[in-house]
């Protein structure tokens, strides 16, 4: 394995979605350079795949108070209200600056809506109470994804390292250096060059996205592995609220499409669950679990699809869309009626086959709402991070909001702490990353037999019903799945398969032991042992962190 010498910039950003490409974005506004790690192509990321949209207060008839409201119900007493309040007032300007770079939002007019045409198109999403989702049709992640890639290819003072994958952080006192715990940058492999680099910068912000490859079914892309959760949590940052893992109701159901989301904007239009009754029958079953039927919080409703599944036996259930009628459904769900119709769905007049998977991490690098770790000029922002906007369950669409609005607090913190940052960097030799004795494994076979080992146990055992007897196997798994990785092939291989093994095995361990310590149900977390919230635990994070390694 090749280690080249050093590089360093003013800046580095790992995870090129929203977050960290508008990060990367302001901080290269100020002149200082920026160096963007990003494991695959640059827009190969969850941002992309985010169909629903930005939830913002742009209504008359919405206010700031009931955004807050909503999102707050939805976290089950667990957000934090003043970071919830200052992320949704400040919604409104980011979203102008994100039209402001050519951000383009559905307006009512392109819906035929002559009357309100120029008014944007306000999508509607389990939990709100109001409409107040700006859309791009429904492929908003990837429009915001374009923008802000373009943006970033317009700056040269912007180095995107593409294909390079972020294998550990590098800080002080893991190099057992005195004074406080500061962080100096990144080892990285090249994955096409098979080469590691030492990237230095005096900030380093952490914007990898969630993990929902640790779960055998998920909406999320093949990318979404957690490294931003391991590698905080091996340089001793907490780690918050990891029991509350997200999971989408509504993924298609088909032998040959893979984690294809049918958007919450589409019970937002008056889809209604349905499943089939033992005489065939389509029936709806949400009025038995929630007043607001099939537009419950989205726990509620991957919840009872789960019950219902498993109470019937059968292999999915049905999303009745059909009263909208072809010419409203291409135009509002143009992504979503083309993808059906590949898969021989005509949404206009067939029902469509749904489960639920993994979708969104609420819980990860504990922050303040500047994306502060707590490790001087370490940040981490985006579904990476846990700054308490979200609580046991994330209201849909909150999670764009928050990466743009985290973003501008978090370059706006760096910015003006940049002098003092500098003159805080310590100063000593950086080694280059050592890999010890490595020669390469044979055990090729091993590493994907494991990674599928901890994805099925984390779906059987800590999935959407949790109870201790599940949550303690799971542990014993995952526990033997580490000791073979340590003992066969820890320290030999550094290949991108390698580091999001390691990466998905850290976030498995992580979620199951936050899941053990939670001894009630709460949003997300629900351990039929405990079945109700226990009102002691109002407002109490289970953080995990690692003992400081000096
Ligand atoms: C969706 O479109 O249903 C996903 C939106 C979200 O996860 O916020």
């Amino acid at each position: 394995m090749n280690s080249k010498s050093h590089l360093f910039f003013d800046h580095i950003v790992i995870g090129s979605g929203i977050a960290g490409l508008s990060c990367a974005i302001r901080l290269a506004e100020s002149g200082n350079s920026v160096a963007i790690i990003t494991k695959r192509a640059v827009d190969d990321c969850n941002t992309k795949y985010a169909q629903g949209g930005i939830a913002c207060v742009i209504h008359d008839e919405d206010s700031f108070d009931n955004h807050v409201a909503d999102t707050m119900r939805a976290g089950a007493y667990l957000c934090k209200e003043d970071v919830v309040r200052k992320i949704v007032e400040a919604g409104p300007q980011a979203v102008n600056e994100l039209i402001n770079i050519g951000a383009h939002f559905t307006t009512r007019g392109e819906l035929g809506d002559e009357k309100h045409k120029d008014e944007f198109d306000l999508g509607k999403e389990g939990g709100h109470t109001k409409r107040r989702v700006l859309h791009s049709g429904d492929i908003t992640g990837e429009e915001i994804e374009r923008i802000l890639v373009d943006a970033c290819h317009k700056k040269n003072n912007i180095s995107i390292f593409e294909e390079h994958i972020a294998i550990d952080l590098i800080t002080s006192w893991r190099l057992g250096w005195i004074g406080d715990n500061h962080c100096l940058g990144v080892y990285v492999l090249d994955s096409l060059n098979n080469e590691i680099k030492t990237v230095c910068a005096y900030t380093t912000t952490v914007a990898t996205g969630g993990a929902g490859k640790a779960y055998l079914y998920t909406s999320n892309p093949d990318v979404a592995c957690g490294g931003g959760v391991a590698m905080c949590y091996r340089a001793s940052c907490q780690i918050a609220n990891m029991e509350f893992f997200q999971f989408h109701p509504t993924i298609l159901h088909h032998p040959d499409v893979k984690s294809f989301l049918i958007s919450e904007a589409v019970r937002g239009e008056g889809a209604v669950l349905k499943i089939k009754n033992r005489r065939g029958e389509l029936v709806e079953f949400m009025d038995k679990y929630h007043e607001m039927k099939s537009l419950a919080p989205r726990d509620i409703v991957a919840r009872a699809i789960d019950n219902e599944l498993k109470r019937s036996g059968e292999k999915c259930v049905y999303l009745d869309i059909r009263h909208l009628g072809e010419e409203t459904l291409r135009k509002r769900f143009p992504n979503i009626f083309e993808k059906c119709i590949e898969a021989g769905i005509n949404m206009a007049h067939a029902l469509i086959p749904v489960v639920p998977a993994a979708h969104y991490l609420c819980g990860g690098v504990k922050t303040d709402i500047n994306g502060f770790t707590g490790i001087d000029g370490l940040y981490a922002i985006g579904e990476v991070a846990c700054t308490g906007l979200h609580g046991a369950n994330r209201l849909a669409s909150n999670s764009l909001l928050e990466a743009l609005v985290v973003a501008k607090f978090s370059t706006s913190n760096i910015l003006d702490q940049f002098d003092k940052i500098k003159a805080g960097f310590p100063s000593g030799h950086i080694p280059e990353w050592s890999s010890g004795d490595a020669t390469d494994s044979d055990e090729l076979v091993v590493i994907s037999h494991n990674w599928d080992e901890i994805r099925r146990s984390m779906w059987d055992y800590v999935g959407i019903v949790r109870t201790d007897k599940r949550l303690q196997r799971a542990k014993t798994r995952i526990k033997n799945i580490r000791r073979e990785i340590e003992r066969y092939y820890w320290d030999f291989l550094i290949t991108r398969d390698l580091i999001e093994l390691r990466d998905i095995l850290s976030v498995a361990e992580i979620v199951i032991d936050s899941a053990m310590r939670r001894k009630e149900s709460r949003g997300l977390h629900f351990n039929s042992d405990y079945p109700d919230r226990n009102p002691n635990m109002d407002y109490v994070d289970t953080i995990i962190q690692k003992p400081h390694a000096r």
